[in-house]
């Protein structure tokens, strides 16, 4: 492995910034490989939205995906993304679910989990960072990295290093919108590395949404980066991530080289070139995500959200309204006290942002989710809210000030034996709990057609018997 290490999220990343989420685990496979035999610190493949796109839109068992690829890919560290107390869903989970799904993520083939949260409270990363250890994972801690009044260089620092103290192997700046601007990344690594012990890596993950991404990596590089994500350039760049080639071509041979060989690449590059076309093909991938958006700098929307944006706006028949929404986002952003934009205050900010525009009033209609950040129930908000806003979303409802999770008490049986007739694998339980009815439905399918296979295989037999 080289000077300069990096982590491709063709398989994650890439397609949920740029096309859904919607690649395959077939589409995958036959890049693997190659992809395998390239050298790369790892390959994110599984958790963000992977998970809940193949229970809902692609009738793929996202566990038996994990497998497959860690059977495909035996010498490439695989790596996951995960929300904290959220683990991949939308709400807070029992210590009990959280602990499990780090076990049996790590028992099913992730190597690295990356941690973060969605307000950096790192209350809601303890059972996750402590079950990572627990179970031998590389512990990968994230900071949601966002521009505001409190989110200041200092800030993150100081937020590093108690990660750091938590257990985290490595520290990612998680710059989900393209924000962070190649100089600032420089200064921010550089302070990074004089603060946190020598054997902790600094991991740089931007998107290329606003055009700056291949500087950002490069500045981060330069000031002493470990490892930086990038995606091949099928899918690379645009709301995705800069592309895997360029950065390769970059650095080779100078003190940066990755050590990886760009011409054993260009198999992967020519066969993701045709899963690209299929995506573009099934209309998923909507060129408009590739096009540098400087707006973005102003707005501060994530890649995974504009596109989300783009399609709320479709659905409802008002695309018009894109740059009003655009536009109402950061005050509602600050309205909530300045939350990172995030899965899933990305989803919050957003749909409440689209809401204001749509109905034509300010908080007229407060989605539940929306009450629930007001309330404190996905952890403290990193400055104070607008109260006049809070009282309009929740009325006199007390607000939180715990760690929300500590509400919570064991949820683990209750799941299994609500979903206990359906269970033929013990991941089923936390497919379950994290999506309820999307996997029960994936559940009753897929047993009906375990009951047509016995049939047809009985229906043989039957014709086989001598009458
Ligand atoms: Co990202």
């Amino acid at each position: 492995m080289g000077k300069v290490m990096i982590t491709d999220t063709i398989l994650r990343d890439a397609h949920q910034s740029q096309a859904a989420t919607r690649m395959r685990t077939e589409d995958m496979l036959p890049a693997c490989e190659v992809l395998d035999k390239a050298g790369y610190y790892s390959l994110e493949c599984w958790g963000g939205a992977t998970f809940d796109s193949c229970l809902r839109f692609l009738d793929e068992d996202p566990w038996v995906r994990l497998r497959k690829l860690k059977e495909a890919l035996p010498n490439t560290k695989l790596q996951m993304l995960f929300r904290g107390q959220n683990i991949l869903g939308y709400k807070h989970y029992a210590d009990d679910v959280v602990e499990e799904f780090v076990r049996l993520s790590i028992k099913n083939g992730i190597d690295v989990i990356r941690i973060f949260d969605a307000l950096n409270d790192t209350r809601n990363l303890k059972t996750a960072i402590d079950a990572t250890k627990k179970y031998g994972g590389i512990c990968e801690a994230a900071m949601s990295y966002t521009i505001s009044p409190v989110h200041t260089e200092d800030y993150f620092v100081d937020l590093a290093v108690r990660l750091e103290k938590m257990g985290a192997d490595n520290i990612c700046i998680k710059d989900m919108a393209n924000l962070l601007l190649p100089y600032d990344a420089y200064s921010l690594v550089k302070k990074l590395k004089q603060a946190l012990k020598s054997e902790t890596k600094v991991h740089m993950h931007t998107h290329n949404t606003t055009g700056t991404g291949d500087m950002v990596n490069l500045k981060a590089i330069e000031a002493g980066a470990d490892i930086v994500d990038t995606a091949l350039s099928p899918l690379g760049n645009g709301t995705a991530q800069p592309a895997t080639e360029s950065l390769i071509a970059t650095l080779q041979g100078t003190e940066y080289d990755t050590g990886i060989d760009l011409n054993q690449l260009t198999k992967a590059t020519d066969y993701f070139r045709g899963v690209a076309q299929k995506l573009k093909d099934q209309g998923v991938l909507d060129p408009k995500v590739l096009s540098v958006d400087v707006n973005t700098l102003k707005y501060q929307v994530p890649g995974g959200m504009l596109s989300n944006l783009i399609n709320q706006l479709k659905q409802a028949g008002k695309s018009d309204k894109l740059y009003e929404v655009l536009a109402e986002v950061p005050r509602v952003r600050k309205d909530f006290g300045y939350p990172p934009l995030v899965t899933p205050t990305s989803q919050i900010v957003g749909t409440q942002a689209v809401m204001n525009v749509i109905t034509g009033e300010r908080y007229k209609m407060n989605p539940k989710e929306s009450q629930g950040l007001m309330r404190g129930e996905y952890g403290a908000l990193p400055a104070p809210v607008n109260e006049e806003v809070r009282k309009k979303v929740i009325g006199d409802a007390k607000v939180i000030t715990c760690r929300p999770a500590d509400n919570i008490g064991p949820e683990l049986e209750k799941y299994r034996k609500e979903i206990g007739q359906y269970i033929t694998q013990e991941e089923d339980v936390l497919s379950y709990a994290l999506f309820p009815q999307v996997a029960q439905k994936f559940f009753e399918k897929r047993l009906a057609e375990t009951v047509k296979l016995d049939t047809s295989v009985l229906d043989k037999t039957n014709n086989a018997m001598p009458v």
